[in-house]
């Protein structure tokens, strides 16, 4: 198993080297990324390129045998390319170009940048890509990030209108496809579609949901233009990667990781400025999505938080245990490599309070101590875990279009996409029961419920296949304000919740949009699972007439107080559960655990805070258990039978109690 280090040695006197490559030694490093930020080094002046200072950072580290992963070096385009070539410089909605002076700086709609990115791309895998060394590249850094998905420029209009007219063929079907017809906006030239720069109003959604789709494309048509020329001259066994970032962005990781050989992504539970983590369940839906990347697939974590991090403002400083806890967690979801970010803290540039394993004085402390228990431990079992699979019972579907319509379209100022996919997926979570997080064109076979969070903008092959699974018995989980759009983004002709509406047993005649502050309140029908139960009713309320469904909850206020609010169908072999509004976490907290039982789905009810994260090979079971507390300690009733700790040896078995952020991982031979 690859556990590692980011490394800049191009911020240390060389002289530091030594002392940084026996520390790293000392900890049980074997593997490090550098130089995703190194153009201006590798390329001082265009055309003249110079590895050297990598070379004998390379020749170091690898004389002690640690191995390399090298970063093409495109998120930061040197001053010189910039004040030759202006027109790279990204714009954003208001016309405004962004400056040169951090990172990202640059349109992938620009040919010239394409041409400088295939250069530098390509004399770097000339110089490295032999190497017995180097087992890895990643492209670029975090495509998108920091805001940088899209761009409003002159090239990327260009392009976008070339997009257009390869999807659309004639202005006519595009013009049909928009409802440009709305507002006079009907276009009878290319050239006058605009990228959707600042307007007084809103833009028609369609224009933007097409926007997204275009930037996307174009970033994933510049990944593959590194990944081929790194195939042409990379060794075989060399892979290919990129760091993702899941922020409902427009960048399609899902398109863009089939030419990857395997997706990594930066696991960050805290940053700069906020005052806690964010919780297990959004840190873990981070590693589900990864792992759905590429179907299951094992990933890196190319960034593992190791410190307080942060620019300007430094966020919470990770507690004793919290370091091991997140590794631990990622390798439970799928994680096959762990790489901290950083060695050590910069004394200067944009990352000086990014702390990593070593702070500023460049000195072993806590931090170094406990990754090198963690790296102890992992030495001594990490193979074996991460070579045995995680198998989910529960899908959560995750559509990236879908939270894109949400995006441009959120119609109640208190929803935001991620919070109400999380508010679907935390309660599997919370139970523990293993979860996937799937997208439209996954199998569903196998899963014994899936939930559809907030699906606006449907698909008509999921809805399919969605469709299908329930009547073959699956368990289905709909949210409110499902069924909306058809895939083109027009709102549907018929009535709610359309393609829906056969397999929920229900319609939706009236809807009302709830805005920050304003709630209902729901109350659970005598006799159902949610009997005794109230919730608020937030952001959303579909006011539901069943029609072969079954009610569960009504609501209890307003001039729709009575109506439906809560229902449950069975469809064929299956059922089919429908959630009209943004109900709270104690009654889906209920609500799942009635329909995990009947599903047969297992979970395991734990103290809030603790996590079970279950895999298993042919052999053994592995079970990580987890307190995300830093306060309490957390009982746990242990399945049968009698579990070692991997790495102690200790024997546990029945109750058992952890710490607060106590993690271990269990294994019991099957
Ligand atoms: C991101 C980037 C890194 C660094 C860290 C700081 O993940 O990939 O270059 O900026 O954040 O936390």
């Amino acid at each position: 198993m690859f556990i590692g280090v980011d490394y800049y040695p191009e911020q240390w006197p060389e002289s530091r080297w030594p002392e940084d490559i026996r520390l790293m030694k000392e900890l049980g490093v074997n593997v490090v990324r550098l130089a995703e930020f190194g153009w201006q080094l590798m390329e001082p002046v265009e055309g003249k390129f110079d590895f050297s200072l990598y070379d004998r950072a390379i020749d170091l580290l690898t004389q002690n045998g640690i191995k390399i992963v090298l970063g093409t070096p495109t998120a930061t385009p040197p001053a010189w390319l910039i004040k030759k070539h202006p027109e790279i410089l990204p714009v954003d909605q208001n016309g405004v170009t962004i400056s040169f002076g951090a990172r990202r700086h640059y349109t992938v709609n620009s040919e010239i940048y394409r041409e400088y990115t295939k250069k530098i791309v390509t004399e770097m895998v000339k110089h490295y890509g032999q190497s017995e060394h180097v087992i890895g590249w990643q492209t670029d850094n975090e495509y998108g990030h920091e805001k940088s998905d899209r761009s409003y420029g002159e090239a990327d209009q260009k392009a976008f209108q070339q997009w257009l007219k390869e999807k659309y063929q004639t202005l006519e079907s595009l013009n049909e496809a928009w409802g440009t017809v709305f507002w006079s906006q009907t276009y009878t030239q290319w050239e006058q579609i605009p990228v959707p720069r600042k307007v007084y109003q809103e833009h028609n959604s369609s224009l933007l949901l097409d926007f997204n789709r275009f930037c996307a494309d174009a970033y994933t048509s510049y990944n593959k233009l590194q990944t081929e020329i790194l195939r042409n001259f990379a060794k075989e066994d060399q892979f290919i990667t990129h760091n993702f970032v899941y922020t409902d962005q427009a960048i399609n990781q899902w398109e863009m990781s089939k030419d990857l050989d395997l997706v990594s992504f930066d696991n960050y539970p805290v940053w700069g400025g906020l005052a806690e983590p964010i919780t297990p369940a959004a840190i873990a839906h981070q590693h589900d999505l990864c792992r759905g990347t590429k179907d299951g697939k094992g990933f890196w974590v190319m960034e593992e938080l190791s410190g307080a991090q942060g620019w300007s403002k430094i966020g919470y400083l990770p507690r004793p245990g919290h370091i091991k806890l997140w590794t631990y967690q990622a390798i439970s979801r799928g994680a096959e490599a762990i790489v901290y970010f950083r060695w050590r803290a910069a004394q200067f540039g944009t990352e000086e309070f990014c702390h990593g394993i070593l702070d500023h004085d460049g000195l072993p402390k806590r931090k170094f101590n406990e990754v090198k228990e963690i790296i102890q431990s992992l030495n001594k079992f990490g193979d074996d875990w991460i070579s045995s699979y995680y198998k989910a019972e529960v899908a959560a579907y995750y559509d990236l279009e879908n939270a894109w319509a949400w995006q441009i379209q959120p119609q109640s100022n208190a929803f935001d996409h991620k919070q109400e996919f999380m508010r679907y997926y935390s309660p599997a979570h919370r139970l523990n029961a293993m979860t996937d997080i799937i997208s439209k064109d996954s199998n569903l076979e196998g899963y014994k419920a899936v939930i559809v969070p907030v699906y606006f903008l449907t698909n008509p092959a999921f809805n399919e296949k969605i469709r299908q699974y329930a009547e073959k018995g699956g368990t289905v989980i709909f949210s409110y304000r499902s069924g909306v759009k058809e895939q083109n983004n027009f709102v549907i002709g018929e009535t709610l919740p359309g393609a829906l509406a056969e397999m929920t047993g229900i319609k939706i005649h009236e809807y009302e949009s709830l805005q920050s502050g304003q709630s209902n309140k729901i109350t659970g029908k005598s006799g159902s699972v949610l009997e005794g139960t109230e919730s608020e009713a937030l952001i959303w309320c579909d006011l539901i007439e069943p029609d072969t469904a079954e009610v569960l909850a009504e609501y209890a206020g307003s001039f729709y107080k009575g109506t439906a609010a809560i229902t449950k169908n069975q469809f064929g072999k299956g059922t089919v559960y429908y959630i009209g509004s943004a109900v709270d976490e104690a009654l889906l907290h209920t609500l799942y655990k009635g329909i995990f039982s009947e599903a047969g789905v297992s979970f395991t009810e734990t103290q809030n805070g603790t996590e079970l994260v279950k895999r298993e090979n042919d052999g053994a079971v592995y079970l990580c258990v987890m307190n995300h507390s830093t306060e309490n300690t957390s009982a746990l009733s242990l399945p049968d039978g009698k579990w070692m700790d991997a790495a102690s040896d200790e024997a546990f078995f029945g109750e058992m109690t952890l710490q607060p952020l106590e993690t271990r991982v269990l294994t019991k031979k099957k």
